[in-house]
């Protein structure tokens, strides 16, 4: 993968323009990951995105579950988070390789599952945090 845009010093007030940019990508491919350490900011970033997608700004953290479907009359969106998983074989007795085909597909934690991805086209969006109100976001391609 290539790295296509790094986006620097972001706050939170700017994420809404960062979910635009993103959400771009679903025209060329139906997967983003979400890479980055616990608070880097993945949830949130999810949040934006399904809210510009679908209108609705009750994406509920899926931090107890592990697939969230986000709908409205046009559109479906895939929240994935794959934190508590314990391995690749989970994903798979899960069914949740069924979703990646075809379905704009957001995915927190990816690590487990990236090799497997490769089959996949996808983006993966790496977040780092700078300091408490600032993260670098880069877009992998
Ligand atoms: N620039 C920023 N971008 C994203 N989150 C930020 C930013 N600055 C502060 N935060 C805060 O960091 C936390 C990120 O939490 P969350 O999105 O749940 O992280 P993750 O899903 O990566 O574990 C939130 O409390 C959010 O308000
Ligand atoms: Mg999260």
């Amino acid at each position: 993968m290539q790295l296509i845009e790094n986006f620097k010093n972001v706050t939170i007030a700017e994420l809404p323009q960062l979910a635009e940019n993103i959400i771009q990508l679903f025209d060329k491919r139906n997967i983003i990951c979400l890479q980055g350490e616990i608070g880097a900011g993945k949830t949130t970033l999810t949040k934006q995105i399904v809210k510009k997608i679908i209108g609705d700004d009750k994406a509920i953290s899926p931090t107890f579950s592990i697939l969230n479907i986000y709908t409205n009359s046009k559109e479906n969106i895939y929240h994935l988070d794959l934190y508590r998983l314990n391995n690749k074989k989970e994903f798979f007795d899960l069914g949740l390789y069924e979703y990646l085909a075809d379905n704009k597909m957001l995915i927190e934690w990816p690590e487990l599952i990236l090799d497997y991805l490769e089959n996949y086209k996808f983006y993966l969006v790496k977040i780092s945090i700078i300091n408490e109100t600032q993260r670098n976001i880069e877009i992998w391609g």
